[in-house]
């Protein structure tokens, strides 16, 4: 019984919804760009200026935050930081691509973790990247990346050592992206792919979307599309016939690692 409950959960479907949120107080930052298309403004206007996403522009704030509970940042991050890392030597794998890296602290824990691996991060806003190389110095690579120009997949796979890291990034874009992004990565011959999924939809998780963005509209505050959510089924069929997954534990989130086939 447990197991069809579990099964009917999982939403064993075809299925992608737009996710909402709301941003209570700190509602002020976004006021007037939080359109559906203005995915990109919005970026540099957190960055910039909201308290959970700002990157700070110097690095001694940026070090001081890196503990604080803020976007990313719950207290099993290091725990995550592990496990991948243990995956990273188990693979032998010399170069770690983060895409849409935002804040950096999870690969500067993992710099810290592995001070031989080769970090190179990215971000696909040019202020995301100034910001991003003016606090963390330890990175061996701060570069400007859209991962939806196919063109830019080239370098990366070319280099047989590395792992594409996606982290916490699923909600950025539409199944129609990610299977563009897919391709373009199979093409280019990227070898692995490391992702880092902090939203799966499920039947509850759906419900209690929906009650939770009720009780907002209740107390007057407005709602922002933020993205998509989709079942654990979508997202498999993204990769599907291109490369071959393996569940990895990801404390608090859900690790998934892709081989190329
Ligand atoms: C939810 S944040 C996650 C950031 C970081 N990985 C983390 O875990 O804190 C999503 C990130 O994806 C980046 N992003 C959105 N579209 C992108 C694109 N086309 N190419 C590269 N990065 C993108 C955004 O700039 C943003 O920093």
């Amino acid at each position: 019984m447990i197991k069809i409950l579990k099964y009917i959960n999982s939403l064993p479907l075809p299925i992608t919804v737009k996710h909402y949120v709301s941003f209570g107080v700190a509602d002020k930052y976004l006021n007037g760009i939080w359109g559906e298309g203005d995915a990109k403004k919005r970026w540099q206007v957190l960055r910039e200026r909201h308290p959970r996403y700002r990157i700070p522009k110097d690095r001694k704030t940026w070090l001081e935050e890196l503990c604080l509970r803020k976007d990313g940042q719950d207290d099993r991050l290091t725990e995550r930081v592990e496990a991948l890392a243990k995956l990273i030597e188990k693979e032998g794998i010399k170069t770690f691509y983060s895409i849409g890296a935002g804040g950096g602290v999870f690969e500067y824990f993992l710099k810290k973790r592995i001070p031989n691996l080769k970090i190179v991060a990215s971000e696909y806003t040019e202020e995301g990247v100034k910001r991003l190389r003016n606090v963390f110095l330890e990175c061996d690579e701060v570069e400007f990346f859209d991962a939806l120009d196919d063109k830019s997949w080239g370098k990366i796979g070319k280099d047989t050592e590395g792992v594409v890291f996606i982290y916490r990034n699923e909600r950025e874009f539409s199944d129609a992206q990610w299977r563009q992004m897919f391709a373009a990565m199979h093409k280019a011959g990227v070898k692995r792919v490391f992702l880092g999924l902090m939203n799966m939809l499920t039947f509850l998780a759906f419900i209690q979307e929906k009650i939770r963005n009720l009780k907002h509209r209740f107390k007057g505050e407005r709602l922002h599309f933020v993205g998509f959510l989709r079942s654990q089924h979508t997202f498999r069929s993204f990769w599907r016939g291109l490369y071959t997954d393996t569940e990895v534990y990801f404390p608090n989130c859900r690790g998934i690692y892709l081989k190329k086939k």
